[in-house]
């Protein structure tokens, strides 16, 4: 990939965002692979550009979206089948994940009964005035330390309230469809599955036990990417889950799971271009057409470590390779071993860069972020 990211670098200018939908359909037969009784929802907001929801929904995906927009975005490829056929697709294959909808999009998602999730009794009653069609899947707070982004600080309702909101859900004629949660973000914790599995179990049984027919458990995303050699392997992952959810559910659970950042990240590659080179305090700063406000954002928002390549060798230290803004906050990494003796005009490139980058990226400063150029779609 390194000869031909320099050669389109060329062809097509930088910063050059190149995305391999060849690494992403691969991506999503590995997780189906490895987690067979798992429906696999791709989390759009990891990645939302829209030739990636097109290639995924061709493999078969299922969609999370967290907003109306991210609907419509998979609404697109239904858009022309017929109404039953719409509403069977959503109800199968589509969960709004975001615990909290305001009311216009609840009151604008009403006509195609979705399937979404609430982690409260407020957003069950505004779940029952605006949008009364819905199926609820009810997210519980698990742990999540260790993971890259952590979620149970603002998402997920205390399992020892789940039992009062399931009722509450059935009181109101809403029907709890299920129960997810979040492991957090690159979660390289395996335990925190399990921990998170053990917990979904404990309320499902609970609450099958009163009566409620609770079907559906969403174990979330947090799938880690191997960003570094450091980075437990997905497939050890994949037997702790296939294994604690042969012990904890019965056949007639549906297992489904929400994975944004393992269907994309290892699909994309950045290359930027040195604008400009200084010396401050000892330290070479290269400065690239690319920042912490563009393709890095993720450096910012998903607490990512950014890895940075020459594509020429030489005597090499320690660099500073930061963004193109006039912001001083635009440093996308102090410590980078890089040759000493690149010259602007000359290029680095970004590994792993797919999810999280330029979802995120603003056009602060008036610069347009980096041009998205699509292999094998
Ligand atoms: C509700 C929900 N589901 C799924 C995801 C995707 O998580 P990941 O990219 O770790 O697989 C996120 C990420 O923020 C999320 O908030």
């Amino acid at each position: 990939m390194k000869e031909r990211a320099l050669t389109l670098a060329r062809e097509h200018g930088t910063p050059l965002f190149i995305i391999d939908h060849e690494v992403i359909r691969a991506n999503y037969r590995t997780f189906k692979k490895h987690l067979p009784r798992v429906q696999a929802y791709y989390a759009v907001k990891a990645n939302s550009n829209q030739e990636i929801v097109k290639t995924l929904f061709e493999e078969g995906a299922s969609f999370d979206v967290a907003s109306y927009n991210e609907f419509m975005q998979v609404y697109e490829y239904i858009r022309h089948f017929e109404e039953k056929d719409q509403d069977v697709y959503i109800w199968d294959k589509i969960i709004f994940s975001n615990t909290v909808k305001d009311r216009d999009t609840l009151r604008k998602i009403r006509r195609y009964k979705p399937l979404v999730t609430f982690d409260n009794e407020d957003e069950l009653k505004k779940i029952k005035e605006h949008c009364d069609t819905a199926g609820v899947v009810l997210r519980l707070k698990v742990p999540d330390i260790g993971s890259q982004v952590e979620m149970s600080s603002k998402f997920g309702a205390e399992p020892g309230d789940a039992r009062r909101l399931i009722g509450r859900a059935f009181d109101l004629g809403l029907v709890v469809e299920g129960l997810s949660f979040h492991v957090g973000s690159q979660c390289t914790t395996f335990d925190n599955y399990a921990a998170a599995l053990d917990i979904a179990a404990q309320v499902l049984h609970d609450g099958r036990q009163k009566g409620y027919p609770v079907k559906i458990v969403d174990i979330g995303g947090g799938f880690p990417v191997p960003y570094d050699t450091r980075v437990p392997q997905f497939e050890k992952l994949a037997g702790i889950v296939t294994a604690e959810c042969e012990r904890l559910f019965p056949e007639d659970v549906e297992l489904i799971a929400e994975p944004g950042r393992f269907m994309v990240a290892t699909a994309a590659v950045l290359v930027a271009e040195i604008v400009g080179k200084a010396r401050r305090e000892g330290k070479i700063f290269y400065y690239i057409n690319d920042g912490v406000y563009q393709t890095f954002s993720g450096v910012v928002y998903d607490h990512w470590i950014p890895n940075f390549h020459a594509f020429q060798s030489g005597p090499a230290e320690v660099c500073a390779v930061v963004g193109p803004t006039c912001d001083s906050f635009d440093k996308i990494s102090l410590s980078e071993q890089l040759p000493a003796d690149l010259q602007i005009g000359d290029y680095l490139y970004t590994e792993n860069i797919g999810a999280y980058s330029i979802a995120s990226s603003t056009r602060f400063n008036g610069f347009e972020g980096a041009k998205i150029l699509h292999l094998n779609n």
